[in-house]
């Protein structure tokens, strides 16, 4: 089961980023049509090309698409809005609540789209999944914060919430009330597995998990770790998927003109090297080094969400990146640290470089939390832009 935001990655796109956008939401729909699904709940970053794409998405999911409150103008719904399922001999409900701060002005089409007050719906929905006898009721929902809160609290009958937020880590489930509330991670990095079963009437056997209305709940995030197996079929399509992408991305990096001031204020890392050969010899050693060969090696050479932190001179062009600046630039440099070297270089090293920030912030701007792991940035740094002995 899915909880929503499926999709796309932010709310809004960029015109230009719609024809990839929509090739990734497709390669997704796919690989989940692979996968198997019971059920996707419509989450707001579903709906970033428009309702008019998702419905016509959803003609070839071999899952159905949920939203008991996602209606027209005229309040007719546009997905079903709930289904029930027996899973191991227990009629399962699901229903689907999308969250009402969706900016509906924002999104293609949107002009035309309603979303009513989940916890009226949710109290209609759970009455209605009950009289067709669910016996137990999972919501999937990208709602979080206080209205997640506010729905937990109001004495409905859900067993379960599957929480879909945007910015989340991975965060612990919680238990409200009578309601056992996940969240999925984001980036599909992990999968949430939880088991569901009958608290057994003799105690001290049940182990850990959390028991509600008699049954006991037990989770856990799964980390879809680099050395777990891809299954074969998934694997081809994307990796055609990265092939195709990776092409049109060489493409439109070539057709990339005018701004030829490009990387101006930039050397190059082969100009400092002439006077700090000590320094030079350390970064070859670091990773640093072949950032982009690391790109090269996943296809991902021309991707310009990939080149903003693997390549020096992507930052300096607001987004013209140019085939040639890639190779001329390539890897994490002394000036991705230093900045620009032009007028230090002109001046024999008299003018400073230009002046660093503090050493945090220097490397958080690409060793971000979602990237990186922790480590003390001063400390290393020392390490890796070291004099190294002749
Ligand atoms: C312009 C982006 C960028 C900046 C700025 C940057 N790094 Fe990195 N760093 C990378 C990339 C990309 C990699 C991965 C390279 C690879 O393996 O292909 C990396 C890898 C590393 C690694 C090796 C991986 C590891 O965890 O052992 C260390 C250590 C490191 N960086 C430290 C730093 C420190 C310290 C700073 C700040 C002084 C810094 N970096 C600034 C982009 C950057
Ligand atoms: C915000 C900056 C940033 C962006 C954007 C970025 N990376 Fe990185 N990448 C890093 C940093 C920093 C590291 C080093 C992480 C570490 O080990 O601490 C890294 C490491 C890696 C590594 C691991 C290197 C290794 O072999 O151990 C791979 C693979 C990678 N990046 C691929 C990508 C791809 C593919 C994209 C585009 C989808 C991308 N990166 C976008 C900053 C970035
Ligand atoms: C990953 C970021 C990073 C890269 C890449 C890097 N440096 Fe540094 N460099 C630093 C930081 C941070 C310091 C300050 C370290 C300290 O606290 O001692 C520094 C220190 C220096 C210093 C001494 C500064 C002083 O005030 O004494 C020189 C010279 C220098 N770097 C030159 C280079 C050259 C040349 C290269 C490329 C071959 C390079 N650096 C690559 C981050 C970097
Ligand atoms: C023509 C020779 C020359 C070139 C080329 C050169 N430097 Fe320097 N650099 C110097 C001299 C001389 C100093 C001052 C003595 C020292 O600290 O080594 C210096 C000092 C520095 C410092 C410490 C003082 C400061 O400005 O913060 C950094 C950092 C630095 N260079 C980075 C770079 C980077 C990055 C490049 C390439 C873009 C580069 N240098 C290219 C000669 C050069």
């Amino acid at each position: 089961m899915c909880a929503g935001n499926l999709f796309f990655k932010r709310e809004f796109l960029k015109p230009e980023g719609r024809g990839p956008a929509a090739r990734t939401a497709e390669l997704i729909l796919d690989t989940y049509n692979i996968m198997g699904c019971d059920a996707l709940n419509v989450g707001a970053y579903d709906l970033s090309l428009g309702i008019d794409y998702l419905l016509t998405l959803r003609k070839t999911a071999h899952f159905p698409l949920l939203s008991a409150n996602l209606t027209d103008r005229n309040g007719t719904l546009l997905f079903d809005p709930y289904l029930i399922r027996t899973i191991d001999g227990v009629r399962v409900g699901i229903f689907g609540l999308l969250d009402t701060q969706l900016k509906l002005d924002k999104i293609p089409g949107g002009d035309a789209l309603r979303v009513s007050e989940p916890e009226a719906v949710a109290a209609e929905i759970t009455a209605r999944l009950k009289q067709e006898g669910a016996e137990f009721i999972v919501l999937l929902t990208n709602m979080e914060g206080r209205p997640l809160r506010g729905l937990t609290q109001s004495h409905l009958p859900i067993d379960l919430i599957v929480g879909s937020d945007k910015r989340n880590q991975i965060s612990l489930p919680m238990v409200t009330q009578d309601t056992f509330v996940t969240h999925l991670d984001r980036g599909g990095r992990s999968v949430g597995h939880l088991e569901v079963e009958p608290l057994p009437k003799a105690t001290g056997t049940t182990g850990r998990g959390e028991s509600i209305r008699g049954r006991l709940f037990r989770h856990q995030f799964v980390q879809l770790r680099l050395d777990i197996p891809d299954d074969p079929r998934v694997e081809a399509r994307v990796v055609a998927f990265e092939t195709h992408e990776a092409t049109l991305q060489k493409e439109q990096l070539a057709g990339n003109g005018g701004d030829d001031d490009c990387g101006s204020t930039f050397v190059g890392i082969d100009r400092c090297a002439t006077c700090h050969a000590d320094r030079y010899r350390t970064w070859q050693t670091t990773d640093h080094a072949h950032a982009l060969a690391t790109l090269t090696a996943r296809n991902r050479q021309y991707d310009e969400e990939c080149l903003a932190c693997h390549v020096l001179a992507y930052e300096c062009d607001k987004g013209s990146l140019k085939i040639a600046n890639v190779e001329q630039f390539a890897n994490v440099q002394c000036e991705s640290c230093h900045g620009p070297g032009d007028l230090h270089v002109a001046s024999g090293g008299e003018e400073p470089t230009r002046p660093l920030q503090s050493v945090e912030e220097i490397c958080l701007r690409c060793h971000t939390p979602e990237r990186s792991d922790e480590m003390d940035f001063a400390a290393v740094a020392k390490r890796i832009c070291a004099r190294s002995s002749p």
